[in-house]
């Protein structure tokens, strides 16, 4: 569906991408990682034909961006990471300019925006004014009027960042099931577990150069496992296992968390950690679960950027840190079916894909 080549953007003399290549297929929805100023924003623009390319080839169904402009603006919606202003005109009418523009007209337009509009949930504000409404809300607003003329290709520029927790498991959801029309999705966030959650492959940018794409498999795989934490959880005594875990050689780095969990770098692979454990228990822990942390697409990320692993900065006497909890509860919101925007357009994207 997507496939970027060779990928080169200079602003002056700075390299923003650096070789970039990509290959994303029909249906997946690719979550796009990177630090502040990896290359996100850059990259979907230029995909989106907002932006030249110093060198390098996009084709999108096998058309090249910057060839047959009309045709690719058809098939591919962008949510900008900003979302501008309209003076004066509400939310309905601001949609229904978009579908007139795409020569959607009358009823069908009519009907199209107000499904639109319910999808991303902004049925009560259809009468207010764009300038009125939350930050949050012009952002469920933009990615309705990205989905006006059904495209097949989607960008979203961290479409969640000014969402809600509500709001941000609706807009989930709502990909889910773009998703499962057939829509490919490209989306840039840096809420890295939903991320995890949603997408069906990542690609991880670095200051312009394409670090890692593939499944979280993939992922998983090309990363050094051992050089995950260890997660261990104590029913009480977290105090003296901190302070025996800074004491023993191997230790790397010590994070005391909320209760009684503890994670650690610890050098050296299986002999090791098995080994820890027994100095542990052998020293009176009341250990209650202990076992190396999965390969997450957040200790991904961290361990390709370097921290929190060895690099990680200097211990602070226990308890100073505050607590955090690594992983983000489960959403205590149910399963909705998010409404379905297009049932009078049928054709080809309808098809469903199974996965
Ligand atoms: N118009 C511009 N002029 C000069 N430099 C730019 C311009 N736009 C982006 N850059 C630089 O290019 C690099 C990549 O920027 P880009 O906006 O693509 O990053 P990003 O991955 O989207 O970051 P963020 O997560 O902060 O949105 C950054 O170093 C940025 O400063
Ligand atoms: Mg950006």
């Amino acid at each position: 569906m997507l496939v970027i080549e060779n990928l080169n953007k200079y602003y002056g003399t700075f390299r923003a991408l650096n070789n970039v290549n990509l290959t994303i297929k029909k249906g997946e929805l690719f979550g796009f990682v990177g630090s502040n100023g990896a290359g996100k924003t850059t990259t979907m623009k230029i995909c989106v034909g907002l932006l030249k390319a110093d060198s390098g080839r996009i084709t999108i169904d096998g058309n090249e961006v910057g060839k047959n402009t009309k045709l690719l603006k058809r098939k591919v919606g962008y949510v900008p990471d900003f979302f501008g202003a309209y003076d004066h005109l509400t939310s309905i009418e601001y949609l229904t300019f978009f579908a007139n523009a795409y020569g959607i007209y009358g009823s069908s337009a009519e009907k199209l925006c107000e499904d639109l509009l319910a999808l991303v949930n902004l049925t009560d504000k259809r009468n207010n004014e764009v300038d009125g409404l939350s930050r949050g809300m012009k952002q469920r607003l933009c990615l309705a009027r990205a989905l006006v003329h059904n495209p097949d290709l989607l960008f979203l520029d961290e479409p969640a960042s000014g969402l809600d927790p509500k709001a941000r498991y609706e807009l989930k959801e709502i990909l889910k099931s773009l998703s499962a029309m057939g829509k490919t999705i490209v989306i840039s966030s840096h809420i890295l577990p939903e991320l995890a959650e949603m997408c069906t492959s990542f690609g991880i940018i670095d200051r312009g150069v394409m670090k890692l794409t593939g499944t979280m498999r993939d992922i998983q795989n090309a990363t050094n496992i051992n050089q995950m934490p260890i997660a261990i959880v104590v029913d009480s005594k977290e105090e003296e296992t901190v302070n025996i875990l800074r004491e023993l050689p191997g230790t790397q780095y010590v994070r005391p968390l909320a209760e009684g969990r503890i994670e650690v770098n610890y050098a050296g692979g299986r002999a090791e950690e098995v080994e820890l454990l027994k100095i542990l228990v052998s020293r009176d822990i009341p250990v209650l679960s202990y076992g190396r942390m999965e390969g997450s697409l957040e200790n991904v990320f961290l361990q390709l950027m370097g921290g929190p692993g060895p690099q990680a900065p200097a211990q602070q006497p226990y308890p100073a840190q505050q607590a955090q909890q690594p992983y983000p509860a489960q959403q205590p919101y149910p399963v909705q079916q998010a409404p379905q925007p297009y049932p009078a357009q049928p054709g080809p994207q309808q098809e469903v894909i199974n996965r």
